[in-house]
Parts: structure tokens; sequence; C-alpha cells
């Protein structure tokens, strides 16, 4: 059966405000944290690497990343933290913010899919195809990438984001 994750272009499915309150998450499991940061990473990521991005989405995006890089361990070892959980629903907030301006790509694309034949939760279909989407998009996102591997960029992001070697 297929499951199809669509977003109807009207208002009135999106929210007006969000309640970014950690408490809200203290009980999730480590698996379903891990794999809510991996969304919300790809959001950022996706959002930075879009066809569409800005420096408007850009900021937005890699604030994101660098929250979720730095605190997603300690959140998913510690559910009580709820320092850690706290920043990464700012960060979640933040990549939705930034993805809204610049759209998502191909690793959600593919990620829908999965998700929709497989069962795979959103999260961790987003986890398995994100290196493939970098990769598959690298001719076209290799210069903006190498603009960021410089000292003002978060050396959390520009390690995240540039190719292995
Ligand atoms: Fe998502």
């Amino acid at each position: 059966m297929f499951v199809y994750k669509t977003r109807p272009p009207t208002r009135f499915l999106t929210p007006d405000l969000a309640i970014l309150d950690p408490e809200l998450t203290r009980s999730m499991p480590p698996s379903l944290t891990a794999a809510t940061a991996m969304d919300a990473l790809s959001h950022a990521v996706e959002a930075l690497t879009g066809s569409q991005s800005s420096p408007y989405s850009d900021a937005l995006a890699l604030q994101a990343v660098g929250l979720i890089v730095g605190n997603v361990q300690v959140a998913a070892d510690d559910g009580e933290n709820m320092s850690a959980r706290g920043a990464l629903m700012v960060a979640a907030n933040l990549a939705g913010l930034a993805f809204n301006h610049s759209m998502v790509g191909c690793g959600h694309g593919m990620a829908h899919a999965l998700g929709g034949l497989y069962g795979i939760p959103h999260g961790v279909a987003n986890a398995l195809v994100l290196r493939q989407a970098l990769e598959y998009n690298f001719p076209y996102i290799e210069d903006k990438l190498a603009a960021w591997n410089k000292p003002s960029t978060p050396s959390c992001c520009a390690t995240f984001l540039l190719p292995c070697t």
C-alpha cells in the first residue's frame, strides 16, 4: 500500500506557531530521538543544497546543522538532558523554516518512497539516503560547499557537508 506524504497548498494545514518545549519530548525513546533529528538534519542539508536556497535559508539551515550535530548524540544517550533536547527542537524548527524557503530535494523524494513502500520511519529513511542525495547533487553544489570550507563556517557544518576523502 502506498502512503503519499503530500503538502496541499493551503494555509489551513500549516501552523501559525510552534511550541518548543523539550519537556514534551522527555518520553521519546533514543531511536525516535535519533530518527527525528536525522529528519531535521535532512531538512537543513537539503535546504542548504537545494536549487532554491538563499542566504536567508542558508543561515537558518547552517545554524540547524550545528545544533543537531552538537546535540543528537547527547539527546539520544540521555533522554533526561533537556538542554540537548531543547537544542534539537530549536534546530528542527530552524530547519523547517529553512526548507519552507528553499524546499527539500531528492533525498526527501527517495525517503518518502522508501517509507511508503517499506514502512521505514521517515527520519530513518532520510538518514539512509542523505549521503547518496549529496553525492548525486555534488556536481551542482561543489562550489557552494567549497565556499563554506573556510574559518567563518562552523567546523561541524563543513565537516559534515563536505565529501569524505
Ligand atoms: Fe522530513
